[in-house]
């Protein structure tokens, strides 16, 4: 009896049936066995696809990402050949049936080349595979229910529905429905958290049919901000990273492109930016690179929205001097947050004309892919107009109409060009600017931004540095002389410490605090990556798995709504612990949540107390 009971308790602790990240809106699962093989027949609007394994654009992201290696395999002792990869065709234009190709292409390669073994996640000693030579799935039936749209693919906030129905039946039949290509990658994603690797090697199953999920996410804007200035990161980081992107359903990868420090971004009408301002001439992305990785993105249902940072924290000095203030001022800490300063002219013809330059050069080039371009906007002082000759002064209120011609001129530019602005907070909140109603506004520095930003009528995006900044917590990054800067800054905090936890990620939504009329108004949130002490050797266990745990409150929201009360981490840790584990095996390598024990264990042997 007692063996009995430790079993069915074990069942239900090893019941991957809450195992999908992140949860769907509806989800009713079973407890039947189904396998799947390479024999299973897809068809695409009934077009029967075949499909062909993935292997990311050219050959980055292969040999540095484990994982991703196809090879040729047996099943049932016949050999199943892998023809080339499935690589869409290149370029801006777009085609439904490429993206679900693609698509569906690495849905089987994560299932059939990247599964793994759960023994991690089971009881220690106990054998939860089940019997091979179970029933397997027979078919996978795609339909689009709607036709996409040029906008499906550089979507302005909430114009692409995202939502899918997937349904596996016991006989083997599978169906997923959606309305758009996006709302097929979101399903395919689920559809491939079902299934485990067997122990056997060539056999992939899931214990859970009858599946049926009815899903959709609640924010439209789910997106991590890179930062590519303060380290530069290859291409196939940011491959990688969009990959790894997508595995939770996040939609966004907003680029901060240049900054101070560097300026890695090539703008061919303007050469010596780039030439100049990146670390060293291989560090810096061409046109084809910047191009290619918006286009992996749009493969992959996230956006890519590139910032370039203005007026304050512009390093342009060395490529086209003149046109700044403050550049390598010391002390610094009067003109910028941190060295080595340097800020646009503020009334300055030649700064309108700079812009208009390197806005006709690349902004044509961003727009076959995204809707937005972000033109930054944080962290301006005014005292670096105490430093331009033809100013001199730090007045703001001779500054703040100044600073409003210059943003209307920029948002101008930006809008004949076809995208849509985006700004830092401070241009609206502290400078008083007034901007169009089409601009959406990014916070980051907490208190009742957003509630102000909504209230005001702008689209608001939040990336509170309270909960969403995931630099945080290791330390200060500037150096201290002995004596008082030693003693004033032991131990070397740095200034939004502490590190933010899963959890306290999972406990904010970014409506909290706004009242209800304006929840409209809040589009989502962005996790923020300033990478002063990161680069590509932390990047995955900077960012994982705990960037899913946002991920899973804007798809998902912070209330579920099965039960009306907030999400438990009881119920999301061993879940995201399974979600490190999945996306262990496809190459992204996210930091342990928890000890090795508590994965197997019961979650409540693993529960803190109250107190
Ligand atoms: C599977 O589900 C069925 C129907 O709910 C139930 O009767 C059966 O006991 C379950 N089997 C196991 C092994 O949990
Ligand atoms: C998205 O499409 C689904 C299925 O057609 C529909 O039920 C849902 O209302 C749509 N969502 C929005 C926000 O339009
Ligand atoms: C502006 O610079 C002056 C020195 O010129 C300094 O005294 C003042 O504190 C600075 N203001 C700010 C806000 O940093
Ligand atoms: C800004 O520039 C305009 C045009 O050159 C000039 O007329 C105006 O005086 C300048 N404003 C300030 C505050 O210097
Ligand atoms: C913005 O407006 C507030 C409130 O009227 C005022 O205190 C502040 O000085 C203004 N800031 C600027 C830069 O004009
Ligand atoms: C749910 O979480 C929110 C924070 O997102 C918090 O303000 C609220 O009090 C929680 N509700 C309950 C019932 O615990």
């Amino acid at each position: 009896m007692l063996c009995r009971a430790l079993f069915v308790a074990v069942l239900a602790l090893g019941s991957p049936a809450s195992a999908l990240w992140p949860a769907p809106k509806q989800a009713s699962t079973g407890n039947g066995t189904l396998f799947i093989d390479q024999t299973v027949q897809v068809t695409y609007n009934g077009e029967q696809v075949r499909w062909i394994p993935y292997r990311p654009h050219g050959d980055d992201g292969d040999e540095n990402y484990p994982g991703s290696d196809f090879a040729e395999t047996r099943i049932n002792n016949q050999q199943i050949s892998y023809t080339a990869s499935y690589v869409p065709p290149s370029g801006p234009h777009f085609d439904s049936k490429q993206i679900v190709q693609g698509g569906l292409s690495r849905t089987f390669g994560a299932i059939f080349q990247q599964g793994f073994v759960p023994w991690m996640l089971r009881a220690r000693g106990v054998d939860f595979e089940p019997a091979l030579g179970g029933r397997r799935i027979a078919t996978l039936q795609i339909v689009q229910t709607q036709h996409d749209s040029a906008s499906t693919f550089r979507p302005l906030n909430g114009a692409v529905n995202e939502s899918y129905a997937l349904d596996v039946d016991a006989a083997g039949h599978a169906t997923l429905v959606a309305p758009s290509s996006t709302g097929i990658l979101r399903g395919l994603e689920t559809f491939s958290q079902l299934f485990f690797q067997h122990s056997a090697g060539t056999a992939w199953y899931t214990q859970l049919a009858p599946v049926s999920i009815r899903d959709e996410p609640k924010y439209p804007h789910r997106g991590l901000l890179l930062d590519v200035s303060r380290h530069w990161f290859a291409v196939s980081d940011i491959k990688h990273t969009i990959d790894a992107l997508a595995m939770n359903k996040m939609n966004v990868l907003h680029l901060h492109a240049t900054d101070t420090q560097s300026w890695p971004l090539e703008i061919p009408a303007l050469p010596l930016l780039a030439e100049k301002g990146a670390y060293h001439k291989s560090l810096s992305y061409s046109p084809s690179d910047l191009a290619g990785i918006q286009e992996y993105g749009v493969h992959r249902g996230v956006q890519v929205i590139v910032e370039i940072d203005m007026p304050g924290h512009v390093g342009i000095d060395q490529a086209y001097p003149g046109l700044s203030n403050a550049y390598g001022v010391n002390p610094w800490q009067w003109y910028c947050a941190q060295p080595p300063c340097g800020s646009l002219k503020l009334n300055d013809s030649s700064v309108e004309k700079f812009i208009d330059t390197l806005f006709e050069d690349l902004l044509p080039r961003l727009s076959p892919y995204s809707a937005y371009f972000h033109t930054g906007g944080d962290e301006y002082k005014a005292n670096n107009s105490l430093l331009d000759p033809a100013l001199k002064t730090s007045d703001q209120s001779v500054l703040q109409p100044l600073l409003q011609k210059f943003l209307d001129h920029v948002h101008g530019k930006v809008r004949e060009l076809g995208l849509v602005p985006m700004v830092w907070e401070e241009m609206i909140l502290d400078w008083n600017a007034t901007l169009g109603k089409d601009v959406v506004a990014q916070t980051w520095l907490g208190g009742g931004a957003i509630q102000k930003l909504a209230q005001l009528g702008y689209k608001v995006i939040d990336s509170s540095n309270d909960f969403y900044y995931l630099d945080c917590g290791r330390g200060e990054f500037l150096d201290f002389d002995n004596g008082a800067p030693f003693q004033n800054n032991y131990p070397f905090l740095d200034w939004c410490d502490p590190t933010k936890n899963w959890k306290l990620l999972y406990s904010h939504e970014p409506t909290d605090g706004v009242s209800s009329d304006l929840h409209k108004n809040v589009i989502g949130g962005e996790l923020a990556v300033w990478t002063e002490t990161i680069d590509t050797t932390s990047l995955d266990t900077i960012i994982w798995p705990r960037a899913g745990a946002a991920a899973e409150v804007w798809w998902s929201g912070r209330v579920d709504e099965a039960t009306g009360t907030n999400r438990s981490q009881l119920d999301a840790r061993p879940r995201l612990s399974e979600q490190r584990e999945r996306m262990l095996a496809r190459g992204v390598r996210g930091a342990p949540i928890t000890q090795l024990w508590c994965s197997q264990v019961d979650v409540h042997d693993c529960e803190g107390g109250n107190y």
